[in-house]
């Protein structure tokens, strides 16, 4: 059984201080949830504090970005030996990435395959733009960026990613895909994971994301190949990122 995964990202939002404040917010309202697995995903500079308020929960730490070598002169650049054993997760391919700093499919996959080596667990972001969308492309680009981000990884290591079906058109806009879409386009994405890894896919979590609410996520939950979320704008208000966390609890006990 998968167990539901519900993941903040914040994007560049919160200064150290908020952000800590926010962790302790949500600390409170989702420790007792034992059946769901939650992840926060502050700024860089806010990871270490973040930590420290999670320490002794359940709640696991993810990075929104890292470069894909251990080292060297990428001015900026985080590198996966640096957020090795800090981080449980690390966000890769978000559209955001590939739309404002260019990432392409082959970064994409060096960067999936250099976070699988330091047990790093990838969320790897996949999903159309409204015109592909317009145009029916939609399969062939999930399947396109599957293909290519998971470009020379095992079924073994396959058993550490998680998927974030995040259609372009849906983030930050309020206007997510409907729950029957989103399952489809989830169904679609496990069906060619099962032809690339077989059973393995069973296990692999793909996550929605795009504008989910409290308000909506109990229906989009409820689909059984959306194993969670990938929240953006409702992470960085407690009481609704909470809400999500609950909604998913109640995915796994219905
Ligand atoms: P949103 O962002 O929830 O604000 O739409 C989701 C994401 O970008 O991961």
């Amino acid at each position: 059984m998968r167990q539901p995964f519900i993941a903040g990202n914040w994007k560049m939002n919160k200064t150290v201080q908020e952000a800590r404040e926010l962790a302790e917010a949500i600390v409170a309202g989702v420790q007792a949830l034992h059946d769901v697995e939650v992840a926060l995903c502050p700024p860089f500079v806010a990871l270490t504090a973040v930590k420290a308020v999670i320490a002794d929960t359940p709640l696991k730490l993810g990075a929104q970005n890292m470069h894909d070598q251990e080292k060297g002169a990428f001015t900026g650049e985080i590198s996966p030996i640096m957020l090795a054993g800090w981080v449980d997760y690390v966000i890769v391919g978000h559209s955001e990435r590939r739309q404002h700093f260019g990432e392409s499919d082959a970064f994409i996959n060096r960067k999936v395959r250099a976070a699988l080596r330091h047990s790093l667990r990838p969320i790897l972001c996949i999903g159309e733009t409204l015109e592909q969308n317009d145009r029916g492309e939609t399969e062939a680009v999930l399947a396109q960026q599957l293909r290519l981000g998971l470009d020379g990884v095992s079924s073994t290591e396959a058993a550490h990613l998680v998927i974030a079906y995040e259609p372009v058109w849906a983030i930050g806009t309020g206007r997510p895909a409907t729950p029957a879409d989103a399952q489809q386009r989830c169904a679609f994405i496990r069906q060619e994971l099962c032809a690339r890894f077989g059973d393995v896919a069973d296990a692999i979590r793909i996550l929605y994301g795009g504008s989910v609410t409290p308000s909506n996520a109990p229906e989009l939950l409820r689909q059984p190949d959306i194993d969670g979320a990938l929240v953006g704008g409702a992470s960085l208000v407690a009481q609704d990122f909470i809400a999500i966390v609950r909604a998913a609890s109640q995915k796994q006990t219905a």
